[in-house]
């Protein structure tokens, strides 16, 4: 652990769980517990709870589960070292430098030479455009519109025509050829003698990160060629689906709605018009990771893609995953199959509000893409368009709006209302009972995942928790186990870890508390099967015979053990002293 035990426990007490998920999740209170929609699986009826008491998250749809840290880990992608700096400062605590290791610092110290180097780049390919070999790129630029004042603000630059440009300059300035070849700005010739740069003859639009440092670049082909646009490949500092183009100005507006763009250009070409909450998708599908990464920003927006087939497409995925994360989500198109660029420049920022004015309710952007598919007139596709209709109505949460939308789709089909609402409700049924499924499957295949060969069997699994249950639970238990189970008699990993992490506590702080055991174990898998031991069972009722219990897990525990041991022997001497010891557990008993 890089941080002192002591320090990451006090961090944890400083940080209620309630209060910390409420951020994230509106919570609504149960007894001791707190319930919520899970942030991490698509579900519509709330099993996320978070207990108070415990200091832990559960959820009973998808197993997530793990205390502060965890969730800060699973849910802004976290490591525990950020989550726990994180987390001390919202509670004011300083930290010790982390003794990182050598592993880290390099990674870390490579980053930031590789932010320098598209520093450097940055300044160079700006440069390059204000020079004489840019005199074409900026009569380009003067021939879109894009103003030198605005340029700048986005610092777009010029890649020379030239093989050599960047690379001579960086080598000037002493960078390893390791590093730029690292950064994806250059690139080792074929002939494997020689490297050249990856932008060439190109207006360069740099990407920034939140933080505005370049990471990372666009290049548009002046004029016509292919790929008209070219980007950087995936870098140690920069990741197509967790990067929106433009964030870093559109947080600066602190508005909580965004637009959500396809181009560069289209995004320049709104902000040039004085629309500066704008974001750009870089060119990739719109995915989870850029939707929660908006959600930290935002929490409404307004989708604008191009209006023909592909961008329509587009925008009905990128709604799905939107409306996944929490967003409120409107859509709107520019008439004529024009993109949001050329109709600003044609028409002017006064036309345009109109379009975001107009923006529609995602639910009628779905539903007129699907009517769009059939011929009112034909009886046969006015089924098809109702049956489609309901199957997106059926996803709305609210009652209020499901009402508006299906009265609605009964004007434009002529079907009556209570025959969609009927289908609307069977499909509503079928949409639970695949969840139920989905997350069934999940968890069997989470177990899947950590069944190695020796727990395979469930039994081995359950008497593994049911010990660290007890023992973290109570130190008489403990301490009846400890004289006849170590840290060995466990085959999983993780438990053996937490048998060990149970006994440090018991011996050094005389309490357990679980919140404080589950940051024993700094990745998300880890916490979560530990958080699983004191969530998924209920034990501790009248009827359960501890005493049973217990003697029954331990022995069975003790038997697969010896069982390997045996399979493991190679000599009959090995084996038979095995036996005998398996001949002495039938005498063992802990009396508790
Ligand atoms: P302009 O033609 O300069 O107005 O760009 P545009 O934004 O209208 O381009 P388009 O609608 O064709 O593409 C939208 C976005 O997709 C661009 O901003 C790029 O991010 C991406 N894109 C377009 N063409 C290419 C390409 O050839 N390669 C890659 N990797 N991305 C592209
Ligand atoms: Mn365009």
């Amino acid at each position: 652990m890089r941080y002192p035990r002591e320090l990451i426990e006090e961090i944890r007490m400083q940080n209620d769980i309630v209060a910390v998920i409420s951020q994230y999740v509106p919570l609504k209170q149960k007894g001791s517990s707190y319930f919520g929609l899970c942030p991490f699986h698509h579900e519509k009826t709330p099993s996320f709870s978070v207990n108070s008491e415990k200091q832990f998250y559960y959820c009973f749809g998808c197993g997530a589960s793990g205390n502060v840290y965890g969730f800060l880990m699973e849910m802004e992608n976290m490591s525990f070292p950020e989550a726990v700096q994180e987390l001390a400062q919202r509670a004011n605590i300083s930290l010790p430098e982390p003794d990182q290791s050598a592993q880290t610092l390099a990674a870390e110290r490579l980053k930031s030479r590789l932010m320098e180097i598209h520093k450097i780049a940055g300044r160079f390919y700006y440069d390059c455009l204000q020079s004489d070999a840019g005199t074409y790129a900026r009569s380009y630029m003067q021939k879109r519109q894009m103003l030198p004042n605005v340029a700048r603000k986005f610092g777009i630059g010029y890649a020379p025509d030239n093989r050599h440009a960047l690379y001579d300059h960086l080598l000037q300035q002493n960078y390893s050829i390791e590093d730029m070849v690292q950064s994806g700005l250059v690139i080792p010739d074929k002939s494997g003698n020689g490297y050249h740069d990856r932008f060439r003859g190109r207006l360069m639009f740099p990407i920034f990160d939140v933080q505005s440092r370049v990471i990372a670049f666009g290049g548009r082909i002046l004029d016509s060629g292919e790929p008209k646009y070219l980007n950087s490949p995936e870098t140690p500092i920069f990741s197509k689906s967790r990067n929106l183009y433009g964030l870093h100005l559109a947080k600066a507006t602190r508005s909580k709605e965004l637009i959500l763009v396809e181009g560069y250009m289209d995004m320049f070409s709104l902000y040039q018009a004085g629309f500066h909450n704008v974001v750009a998708s870089l060119g990739t599908a719109f995915n989870q990771e850029h939707a929660r990464t908006l959600k930290k920003y935002a929490d409404s927006v307004i989708l604008l893609y191009d209006s023909d087939d592909a961008g329509t497409n587009a925008a009905l995925r990128a709604i799905d995953v939107l409306v996944q994360n929490g967003l409120r989500v409107r859509v709107t198109q520019v008439p004529d199959g024009k993109d949001p660029d050329e109709f600003i420049k044609q028409n002017g920022a006064k036309a345009f509000s109109k379009l975001l004015v107009d923006a529609v309710h995602y639910i009628s952007f779905q539903i007129a893409c699907i009517q769009r598919k059939y011929d009112n007139h034909i009886p046969e596709h006015r089924v098809r368009f109702a049956t489609e209709a309901a199957a997106v109505l059926s996803k709305l949460e609210s009652d209020i709006e499901r009402n508006v939308y299906t009265t609605e789709v009964s004007r434009m089909t002529g079907v009556a209302e209570n025959a969609l609402q009927s289908e609307i409700k069977k499909q509503r049924q079928k949409e639970d009972a695949s969840f139920q499924k989905e997350a069934e499957q999940r968890r069997m295949r989470l177990q899947r995942q950590y069944g190695q060969t020796e727990e395979a069997e469930k039994g081995v699994l359950d008497a593994q928790k049911t010990l660290l249950y007890f023992s973290a639970n109570h130190k008489y238990i403990y301490q009846a186990l400890k004289q006849v189970l170590s840290k060995e008699d466990f085959p999983t990993p993780v438990y053996a870890d937490a048998f060990d992490a149970i006994a440090t506590l018991w011996e050094e702080e005389d309490h357990v508390f679980v919140a404080q055991l589950i940051s024993f174990f700094e990745d998300a898998p880890s916490q979560r099967r530990v958080t699983e031991i004191f969530t998924t069972r209920a034990l501790d009722d009248e009827t359960y015979d501890l005493s049973k219990g217990i003697n029954e897990a331990v022995v069975l525990l003790k038997r697969t053990n010896i069982d390997r041991k045996i399979a493991h022997s190679t000599t009959a001497e090995e084996i038979q002293a095995w036996l005998e010891e398996k001949r002495k557990l039938e005498a063992l008993h802990i009396t508790i």
